[in-house]
């Protein structure tokens, strides 16, 4: 039994792994270990030698468990020593002395836009950038004839030869997501829909990718007076005064009814633009009640649910926030532009830290 001991006890301390400890817990007290089977042998000895050697059989078993979980523990220990010695990192490193990028405006300003609408209950709904056209036009309420499909510029996919489907479109404006999310979610809906959208066309105001920010908000008592107050308080955080004022002008888009254009009360004075004071207004985007249609398209029952909608220009918003004269140079890769106009990586847009 003393061989037994210090055979057990040493082994278990020169153990190097868990592993190693394991196969030696296997091979003294496992099913078939050698102690176990000592063990079993009780049962053949006389009553006398049994009193003497249970106990003392016992007793073994339970010191050589008692080493094998203090070594178990012990190596996790060093283990554990290890990693944190490998793992080793000095947190008061400075960071690099210079900023080696910039986030480009139309992402900053898109986080700020984000950072709003959260603040109202809106979450972020994406759509594909290659959308096929009933999404783009049929299901927002513009036929194959009508007259606002032809004015988007749409850039078409080729289809293969032979291929007779209508071809799929990059998307003309953000307006697509409304109809994804409908079906994805159901009413009723709070959500943003910020993105990249394609028309061809180019000149100082107009690039062939642009970005829009599309709004959706549909549940069983909304109303014009509810886009308006969700745009005024977007137009006031956005441009980070107390209040903006905004104007509705009666205008027509195939998907909502009635449709209006959204002017923000500004001054040009002097040549800067102040927003919120003045006798001038901006054109912002366009908004509305969603049709009926478009809803029906989404699969939300018209008869129970409505809603509105809008849509704003990201790259026309940074231009008027940040004071950028050209859209074009938005998209020309400019190192110098990029560092002037860019924004710092560390600073994240919120309503409580501000905005920019
Ligand atoms: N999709 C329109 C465009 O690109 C903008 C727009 C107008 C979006 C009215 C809307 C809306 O959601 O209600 O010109």
């Amino acid at each position: 039994m003393d061989d037994l001991r210090s055979k057990y006890i040493d082994l278990i301390a020169g153990a190097a792994s868990e592993a190693a400890l394991e196969d030696l817990r296997v091979q003294a007290v496992g099913k078939k270990g050698e102690i176990s089977l000592k063990m079993r042998e009780l049962g053949k000895m006389t009553p006398e030698e049994r009193q003497k050697a249970g106990p003392a059989l016992n007793a073994l078993k339970d010191e050589v468990n008692a080493a094998l979980a203090a070594k178990k523990a012990a190596l996790a220990d060093a283990a554990l020593e290890e990693r944190l010695a490998a793992e080793w990192l000095d947190v008061t490193l400075p960071t690099r002395p210079t900023r080696q990028g910039s986030i480009h405006p139309v992402s900053q300003v898109t986080e700020e836009i984000t950072a709003i609408f959260a603040e109202l209950g809106f979450a972020v709904a994406e759509g594909p950038q290659i959308d096929s056209d009933w999404y783009n036009f049929d299901a927002l309420n513009m036929p194959d004839h009508h007259s606002a499909r032809a004015e988007m510029d749409t850039f078409y996919m080729a289809r293969s030869e032979g291929d007779d489907r209508p071809p799929h479109v990059l998307r003309t404006h953000t307006s697509p997501v409304q109809i994804r999310t409908m079906e994805k979610l159901g009413a009723p809906i709070r959500i943003i829909a910020p993105g990249r959208v394609y028309r061809s066309d180019y000149d100082m105001t107009h690039t062939p990718m642009f970005h829009q920010v599309e709004g959706l908000c549909i549940d069983t008592d909304i109303s014009m007076a509810h886009l308006k107050w969700t745009l005024e308080e977007f137009a006031a955080a956005f441009f980070e005064v107390d209040h903006i004022e905004v104007r509705f002008r009666a205008s027509h888009f195939p998907f909502t009814e009635p449709s209006a254009e959204i002017d923000f009360r500004c001054s040009w004075e002097g040549g800067t633009l102040k927003l919120g004071e003045g006798d001038d207004w901006l054109e912002a985007g366009g908004s509305g009640m969603v049709h009926p249609k478009v809803l029906q398209a989404g699969g939300v029952d018209p008869a129970k649910y409505q809603g509105f909608a809008f849509g704003l220009g990201i790259d026309r918003l940074a231009m008027l926030k940040y004071g950028i004269p050209d859209l074009r140079a938005f998209f020309e890769s400019d190192l110098r532009w990029l560092k002037h106009y860019g924004f710092t990586s560390l600073a994240q847009p919120n309503l409580h830290g501000g905005l920019s």
